[in-house]
Parts: C-alpha cells; structure tokens; sequence
C-alpha cells in the first residue's frame, strides 16, 4: 500500500485473493478517461487483518474501495454506517469514505438487476425464476429479486437447508438437484451464482441442461470464461443468454458514481475485459 505522504487520491478493491481482479482495469481506464486525478489498487488482504488495513486505508487517503471475497459479511462489522438497501442484502461490496467516515453499499444486487433487464424483453414482475447457488451472491441477487417485486424466486443449492434460508417473502420453492433436473422448462429465467463451469474448470456444468427450453433465458455470473459451458448448452437449444460481465459492469458502474459522482463509460469497461479475455463480452 502507498505510503502516508502520498496524497493522490486512490480507491482500491480488498480481497482474497486478488491479484486476478480486472477491477483495477477497469476503473483506471475510466478514471483516466474523465480526467479524475486519482488511482485504483488492488490489494490483497486477509480475513485476520481485515481491521488493520480498513484502518490503514482510511489513513492513507483512500477515497473508497470496494469489498470482494471473502470480506463482503466481515467488512460490515467496521462501517459507520450502512445503506439500508446494502443492510437489507446482508452484504457490502462498496465503501465510501468520506471525512474518516465508512458507509457500505450494495451494488452487486443492482448491477445484477440492470444486466437482466436489458436481456430479459418480457415483464420481468411475471417471470417465474431459479436460482442455482445459495452463498453470497446467490442472496444478494435473491433478495434483489424481490425487492424489486419479482416474487417467484426459487433456489436449487446443494446443501438444501441454505436454499431455504434465502426465500423469506418469495412464492418460490427451495430445491435439491435431483429435484429441479427434469423441470428447468417452467423457469423464464435461470440463474448460475455458483462457481461451476469458471476457469479453469471451463467444462463443468452447475446442472444437468436436458430438460432446457428456448423461451427461458439463461443467465451466468462467471465471466472467466466469458461463455461457460452452461450458456454453451443452452445456447445451442435457443436460449437468450448473458455472461457475468454486465453483472461486474455494472457493479463497478455505481461504485465509480458514488465516489465520484460521474457516470463512467461502461462499454469501454466491456471492452477491457473483452481483451483481457479475449471474445464478445455480450455472448
Ligand atoms: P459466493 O459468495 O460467490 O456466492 P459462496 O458463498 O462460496 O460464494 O457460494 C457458492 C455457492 O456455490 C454455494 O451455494 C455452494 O453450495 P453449498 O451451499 O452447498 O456449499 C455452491 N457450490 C460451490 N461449489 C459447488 C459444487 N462443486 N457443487 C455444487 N454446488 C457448489
């Protein structure tokens, strides 16, 4: 980390690891583009220190930084203060500092949200929807879902008792694999937030695609690589699909706003990833 001399107001992303990160990519690029006198860091922290280097930063002079795992539960016990949105999703993955001061915010849930709606053309109120995972992203798209007035909101998870713990409030179902394979055609829109099928597993898939018809729309949080063999599959029986990156777009999007207050230039995000990965970012 820089050292307290330095001035040069800087944002940075905690995680762990981190070095894999395309988030200080994409932030330098816009920072740069808009002519923002500032950088943006990765750096590598873990959980035992996760309270030192929050002090640390904010001594330093960062600005804001956003959270990655394993620190977006923990990080909560070391705010000020606390979006209620962020409060309501139970996790952090943005903090503002202003004047010594944190406040987290949630923008996982909302990035998320605006890259299904920009695929999904039918009333996303009525959509029936699975959602395959039930860690921390799986519940910050869950309860974003709802919030939103989405309420048929299921859970397919491995360890069923963590799927029912995501459905307060939700008219959805909590399911087992061997329970959901078979009946994926009732579903408009499939969601994978679990790591399978990420690089370098690339072949793996979260579930059995058999049962897939063309009219749901398939969606996949992982953006390494940017088409899984999930969205393959489901590409090949007709299916609208979208990787991770709108998702990590947009995320990024409304963390550089609520730090500076200016609206960064999303497709050259996508285009950085583009080439650090090599493909079409909108498969
Ligand atoms: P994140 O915070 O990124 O969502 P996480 O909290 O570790 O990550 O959650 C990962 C999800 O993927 C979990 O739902 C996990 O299932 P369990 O709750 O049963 O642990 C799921 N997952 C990870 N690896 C899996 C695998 N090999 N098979 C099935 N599910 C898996």
């Amino acid at each position: 980390m820089r050292s307290f001399d330095d001035y040069t107001p800087f944002y940075a992303v905690i995680g762990d690891p981190i070095a894999q990160s395309m988030s200080p990519d994409i932030h330098n690029a816009c920072l740069n583009q808009l002519g923002i006198d500032a950088q943006y860091e990765a750096i590598q922290v873990s959980e035992e220190h996760l309270q030192e280097q929050v002090e640390l930063l904010v001594k330093s002079g960062c600005k804001g930084f956003n959270v990655t795992i394993p620190h977006k539960l923990g990080i909560i016990d070391y705010l000020d203060e606390i979006d209620p949105y962020a409060k309501a999703i139970g996790a952090v993955n943005t903090v503002e500092i202003k004047e010594g001061r944190l406040k987290g915010y949630n923008t996982d849930g909302p990035g998320f949200f605006q890259g299904l709606s920009n695929v999904y053309e039918r009333d996303l109120i009525d959509a029936d929807v699975l959602v395959i995972g039930a860690g921390g992203a799986a519940r910050a798209i869950v309860k974003t879902l709802l919030m939103n007035g989405v309420s048929k909101v299921s859970v397919v998870n491995r360890t069923v008792l963590k799927a029912y713990g995501l459905l307060e409030g939700s008219k959805g179902s909590a399911y087992t694999f061997s329970e959901i394979e078979g009946n994926l055609s009732i579903y408009d829109i499939i969601v994978n937030t679990t790591p399978i099928g990420m690089y370098p597993e690339i072949g793996n898939l979260p579930l059995n695609t058999d049962s897939l018809q063309p009219h749901t729309t398939l969606i996949d949080i992982i953006y390494n690589p940017l088409m899984t063999e999930f969205l393959s599959q489901g590409k090949e029986k007709g299916c609208v699909v979208q990787n991770g990156v709108p998702m990590f777009v947009y995320q990024a999007a409304l963390a550089f706003k609520q730090w500076t207050g200016l609206d960064p230039d999303i497709a050259l995000m996508e285009e950085i990833i583009k080439k650090k990965l090599g493909g079409n970012p909108s498969c």
